[in-house]
C-alpha cells in the first residue's frame, strides 16, 4: 500500500516536471494561445500548411478535425488544406489522415534528421516551448543549415520562417545565448510574434481537439451542478420542515 502510495506521489508530483524538463532549463517564453479565438487557429493553420506540411505530419488526426475546431466548412478545409492526392489524382477525402507532402524516402535522403510528426509534439514538449523554438532561430556558421537554435541547440531544421522574422544573431558571451535582430524581415517583431503565437495555438489544439469540447462540457456540468444544488437545498428544507 504504502509504495502504490509513493508510486501515485511521485507521478503525480513528476508530471509536471517531466513537461518542464524538455526545456532542458532554458528560459521559455510565454505563448499565451487562446483556443477559443478562432481566427488565431484558422490563420495558424493557413501558416502551418503554408512553411510546415512540407516536412511535418499531423497524421493521428483528420481533416475533419480542423474543420470542427476552427469552424470551417469541410469544403472550406478541402480547398485551403488538402494538399496531397489519391491515385486518380483527386484532392484525398476530408477523412483521411493529415499525412507528410514530402514522400518519406526523399525526406529520409535530404535531411540527416527525418523531420517527426506533430500531433503530439505540444503535449509533450508544452506550447511554450514551441513558441521559444520557433523565435529562437540564430545564425550560425559552424552548423549544417547556418542556422542554430536557442531552445533547441544543434537542431536539424532550418529557420522556414526566415523572410517573416529576418535573421537574428547571438551576442550573449561565453556559452550563454541571448539573441538580437540583426536583418529585419517582412514583419516587424510585434507580427512574427502573432504568427509565431497562432501556429502554436493551431498545434496546441491539434494535440488535443477534445479540449475545446471539454470547456463546453465544463460549463454545462457546472450549470447543472448549481441546479441540482438548489433543488437538493429545497428538498431538505421540505424534509425537514415538520421535525423542528
Ligand atoms: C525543411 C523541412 C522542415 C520544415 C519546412 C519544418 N521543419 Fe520542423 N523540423 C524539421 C526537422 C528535420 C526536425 C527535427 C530536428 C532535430 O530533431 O534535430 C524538426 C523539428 C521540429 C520540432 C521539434 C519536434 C520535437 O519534438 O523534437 C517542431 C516543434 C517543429 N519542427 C515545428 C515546425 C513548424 C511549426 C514548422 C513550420 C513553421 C516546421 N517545423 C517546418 C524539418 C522541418
Amino acid at each position: 500500500m504504502k509504495k502504490i502510495l509513493t508510486l501515485s506521489l511521485v507521478m503525480f508530483l513528476g508530471a509536471p516536471g517531466l513537461a518542464q524538463s524538455s526545456g532542458g532549463g532554458v528560459h521559455l517564453e510565454e505563448a499565451n494561445v487562446d483556443l477559443t479565438d478562432q481566427a488565431s487557429l484558422q490563420r495558424g493553420a493557413e501558416y502551418f500548411f503554408d512553411y510546415c506540411i512540407g516536412c511535418h505530419s499531423l497524421q493521428y488526426e483528420r481533416y475533419t478535425t480542423i474543420a470542427k475546431g476552427l469552424g470551417l466548412s469541410e469544403e472550406q478545409v478541402t480547398e485551403k488544406f488538402i494538399h496531397t492526392r489519391t491515385e486518380k489524382g483527386d484532392p484525398s477525402a476530408v477523412g483521411s489522415l493529415i499525412e507528410i507532402a514530402m514522400r518519406p524516402e526523399d525526406a529520409e535522403q535530404w535531411f540527416a534528421q527525418p523531420a517527426p510528426d506533430l500531433t503530439l509534439t505540444a503535449r509533450q514538449r508544452g506550447a511554450d516551448w514551441i513558441y521559444s523554438m520557433l523565435q529562437g532561430f540564430y545564425l550560425d556558421e559552424g552548423t549544417t543549415f547556418g542556422v542554430n537554435n536557442r531552445v533547441f541547440p544543434d537542431m536539424g531544421m532550418p529557420h522556414v520562417l526566415w523572410e517573416l522574422q529576418g535573421w537574428q544573431e547571438n551576442v550573449g558571451e561565453e556559452g550563454h545565448v541571448e539573441l538580437e535582430l540583426k536583418k529585419e524581415g517582412s514583419m516587424s517583431p510585434e507580427e512574427f510574434d502573432d504568427v509565431v503565437r497562432d501556429i502554436t495555438a493551431f498545434l496546441v489544439y491539434m494535440g488535443e481537439p477534445i479540449q475545446l469540447e471539454r470547456e463546453r462540457i465544463g460549463v454545462w456540468a457546472l450549470g447543472f451542478l448549481v441546479i441540482f444544488t438548489f433543488l437538493a437545498y429545497l428538498l431538505k428544507k421540505e424534509y425537514w420542515r415538520d421535525v423542528h
